[in-house]
């Protein structure tokens, strides 16, 4: 979710008020995201390289966090929403920690998306700890197989499984991965859009998909031939 603060900056807004219209693109996404097919959504919300900008922001968008997450609990749940977020808690604000676990607590039935919200996240941080947890509890080398397992499995600290992903979408124009979903992203289709976070819409969705839709995937694989298709 990139382009916030340009969004703002080009209407004249200080760059909280793109974080603020930020949330509402988000609400609008989680709202679509099902009937497009979407099973798994990972926002990222809050990287840990994040935590270089000024206090002032960084503590506006915690407290945009805590207060969008304690508001949206009751439709999340309604629309069978399941919320957990991946990343570091410990140096999240007290508040927004509390306002998580109420949140993944109150929704964790839900079967309708699995959503997870990227906090404190960085990919490198999350592949480091998988593998220190593969290390067989005496010391000593783990196995490729613990190795594998691990990465695979247990990548998040909270022990939220990785799991492949098919779309990846970045908005804002800057074409690059920052520290996202790195071994999960193995496969995934690119896609890089212009517009600013805060101008996503439900149109942005539907077009995403049905882009993702006419991309080809082979997986290392050759494609199909006429006669396999038809067999
Ligand atoms: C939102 O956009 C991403 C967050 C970290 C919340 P930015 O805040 O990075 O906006 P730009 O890139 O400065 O426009
Ligand atoms: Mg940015």
């Amino acid at each position: 979710m990139d382009g916030n603060g340009r969004w703002a900056e080009a209407r004249g807004l200080p760059r909280t008020e793109g974080h603020r219209a930020g949330v509402e693109a988000v609400r609008r996404v989680v709202r679509a995201a099902p009937a497009y097919g979407v099973g798994t959504l990972t926002l990222y919300a809050f990287s840990q390289d994040n935590w270089q900008r000024p206090p002032a922001e960084v503590s506006a968008l915690m407290h945009l966090l805590s207060l969008g997450l304690r508001r949206e609990v009751p439709e999340l749940k309604a629309n069978g929403v399941r919320l957990r977020a991946i990343g570091r808690r410990d140096r999240l604000p007290g508040a927004l920690r509390a306002a998580l676990a109420r949140a993944e607590w109150e929704t964790r039935h839900g079967t309708a998306l699995d959503l997870r919200l990227a906090l404190d996240y960085s990919s490198r941080d999350a592949l480091t700890r998988a593998a220190a947890l593969a290390v067989p509890p005496g010391g000593g080398i783990p196995s490729r197989e613990a190795l594998s397992d691990a990465l695979g499995r247990v990548l998040h600290p909270d022990g939220i499984e990785a799991r492949p992903v098919d779309l990846f979408v970045r908005t804002g124009g800057e074409q690059r991965l920052s520290d996202f979903l790195l071994w999960e992203l193995a496969y995934a289709e690119l896609l890089f859009l212009d517009t600013p976070w805060p101008g996503v819409t439900e149109e942005t969705v539907r077009q995403s998909v049905a882009a993702f839709h006419s991309r080809q995937r082979r997986f290392g694989g050759l494609a199909p031939t006429p006669a396999a298709l038809a067999a």
